[in-house]
C-alpha cells in the first residue's frame, strides 16, 4: 500500500490562489486589521449564502456560543439548558462557568442526534430555558420536531454547527432555523479563515445587537449618564469650553455616557484578514461540500456488505458530510482503536476527524455517571467501542479513498 501520496489533511478545506490573494489585499489596503471592511463583506456574504437576518464573525465557535448564550440570557443558575450527550467540550463549557443548570438528554439511535422523545421528557417536567443541539458530523437534527417542542415549550434553540456548515433541512440552510446558530471554522472544518474562527445567526435583530456589543468588549446595559469621579478637581482645573469637550477618555470630561454593567462582553472579534479569507472560501463551499458528498458515496458503495452500517443523514436533509461516521457490527473496543491506529498509519496523520464529546469532560462525567448507561442507553451502546471517522477531506482522491474503505473491510473480516 503506497501511503505517501495521502495529502495533509490537518486542514479541512481546499487552500487556493484566491486565498493567498485575499490576504495581500488586504494587507497591500492599509485598512485596518481587525474592524476592516471585509468583515461586514464576509458577515453579508455569509447572511445572504445562509438566508439569515444577521450574521456576525467571531473568533471562534466557541465564542460564538458564549455570546449566544449571554444575549439569551441563559448564562445564570436560574437557568435550565438542555444540552445532548455527543456534543463537544466547548459548547457546554459557558454553561458549566456560569453554573447553569444542565440537563443532558440521550441521542436517538440512527444518526447520534437529539432524542426528541426524551428532550420533551425533560420538558414536561421541568421549565427549560434553552436547548442546544448539534448537527453531529454535518447532519442536520430533526428540525421539525424540535421547533415544534420549542413551540410548544417556549424554549430558545440554539444550534452548535461547527460541523454543518452547508448543511440544509427541508431545503432550509442550516443557520436560518434555530434562535441562534454557531459556526466553526477552525483548521479541520469545512471552510477555515487561517486556524480559528466562527460565525453566529439569527434572525432576532435584538439578539444580534446584543451579540455585536458582546463581541468586542461591551456590556449590553443601556446608556446611562455618570458624573465624573474627579468633578470637583476638574471644575477647578478646567474651562467650559474644555469641559464640553469629550475626545479623551470618559473620565476627563465632566459628565460622559457608559453603559450599564449588565452582561460584560469581552474580545470575540475576527481579524480583517481572516473575514477576506471566509469570503474566498465561503465561494468555494458548496463545490467542496460536493467532492464530501461524492466521497461518502464512495465509501458507501465500498462498505456494501461489509457489515459495518454508516451514519447518513435524515431524509428531508441534505449533510456537510463533515464527518463520516461508521459503526461496527458489534461493541469492540480492541477493533474501534485498531481501525483508528490503521487510518491514522494510512494517512500518516493523528486525529484526523476524530471528535472527543462532552460525556469525558471533567465537569460533565459527574452528571452523566449519575444516570448512565439507564438514561444515556443508546449514546453508550452506540457510541463507545463502535463509532469510526474515515477521513472525507475534498483533497482525497479515489485512490485514497480506496485504501481506506479496504483497510477498514479487511479488519472487519478479522
Ligand atoms: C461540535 C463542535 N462544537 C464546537 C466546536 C468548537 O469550535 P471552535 O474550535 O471554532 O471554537 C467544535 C470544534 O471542533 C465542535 O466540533
Amino acid at each position: 500500500m503506497d501511503t505517501t501520496t495521502f495529502p495533509n489533511l490537518t486542514v479541512g478545506a481546499t487552500i487556493t490562489v484566491e486565498d493567498y490573494e485575499a490576504i495581500l489585499t488586504v494587507l497591500r489596503s492599509e485598512q485596518s486589521l481587525n474592524r476592516g471592511k471585509s468583515i461586514n463583506d464576509f458577515e453579508n456574504a455569509f447572511a445572504t449564502y445562509i438566508n439569515s437576518g444577521n450574521a456576525i464573525a467571531t473568533s471562534s465557535c466557541t465564542g460564538a456560543l458564549k455570546i449566544s448564550y449571554q444575549a439569551l440570557g441563559l448564562l445564570s443558575p436560574s437557568k435550565t439548558v438542555i444540552i445532548p450527550i455527543n456534543t463537544f467540550w466547548n459548547t457546554v463549557a459557558p454553561l458549566v462557568e456560569a453554573n447553569v443548570n444542565i440537563e443532558i438528554c440521550d441521542v436517538e439511535k440512527d444518526q447520534l442526534l437529539v432524542n426528541t422523545e426524551q428532550l420533551e421528557s425533560i420538558c414536561r417536567k421541568k421549565r427549560v430555558d434553552g436547548v442546544v443541539i448539534t448537527d453531529f458530523g454535518g447532519h442536520p437534527n430533526n428540525y421539525n420536531e424540535l421547533l415544534n417542542l420549542r413551540t410548544k415549550y417556549g424554549f430558545y434553540l440554539i444550534t452548535d454547527a461547527a460541523h454543518a456548515v452547508g448543511s440544509s433541512y427541508d431545503s432550509k440552510k442550516v443557520g436560518s432555523l434555530s434562535d441562534v446558530t454557531c459556526f466553526s471554522f477552525s483548521t479541520l472544518k469545512n471552510m477555515v479563515t487561517l486556524g480559528e474562527g466562527g460565525m453566529l445567526t439569527t434572525d432576532d435583530s435584538r439578539i444580534a445587537n446584543m451579540a455585536l456589543k458582546l463581541r468586542e468588549s461591551w456590556s449590553t446595559g443601556a446608556q446611562i449618564e455618570h458624573p465624573s469621579l474627579y468633578e470637583e478637581e476638574f471644575e477647578n482645573l478646567r474651562t467650559e469650553e474644555q469641559n464640553k469637550l469629550k475626545f479623551l477618555r470618559p473620565g476627563d470630561s465632566l459628565k460622559y455616557s457608559m453603559p450599564e454593567i449588565h452582561n460584560i462582553g469581552t474580545n470575540y472579534k475576527m481579524t480583517t484578514i481572516q473575514a477576506a479569507v471566509g469570503i474566498t472560501q465561503l465561494s468555494r463551499l458548496e463545490h467542496n461540500n460536493e467532492l464530501r458528498k461524492n466521497i461518502s458515496e464512495y465509501y458507501v458503495k465500498q462498505l456494501q456488505g461489509s457489515g459495518c452500517r454508516v451514519i447518513t443523514p435524515i431524509e428531508n436533509s441534505k449533510s456537510s458530510w463533515h464527518l463520516f461516521n461508521i459503526l461496527l457490527p458489534n461493541r469492540d473496543l480492541k477493533k474501534q482503536l485498531e481501525l483508528l491506529e490503521i487510518i491514522n498509519r494510512i494517512t500518516k496523520q493523528d486525529n484526523v476527524n476524530r471528535y472527543w464529546p462532552v460525556v469525558d469532560f471533567p465537569p460533565i462525567k459527574p452528571l452523566v455517571a449519575k444516570n448512565s448507561p439507564k438514561k444515556y442507553k443508546n449514546y453508550t451502546e452506540i457510541y463507545f467501542g463502535r463509532m469510526v471517522s474515515l477521513p472525507i477531506n475534498p483533497k482525497l482522491d479515489v485512490n485514497h479513498c480506496q485504501m481506506i474503505s479496504s483497510a477498514v473491510i479487511d479488519k472487519l473480516k478479522q
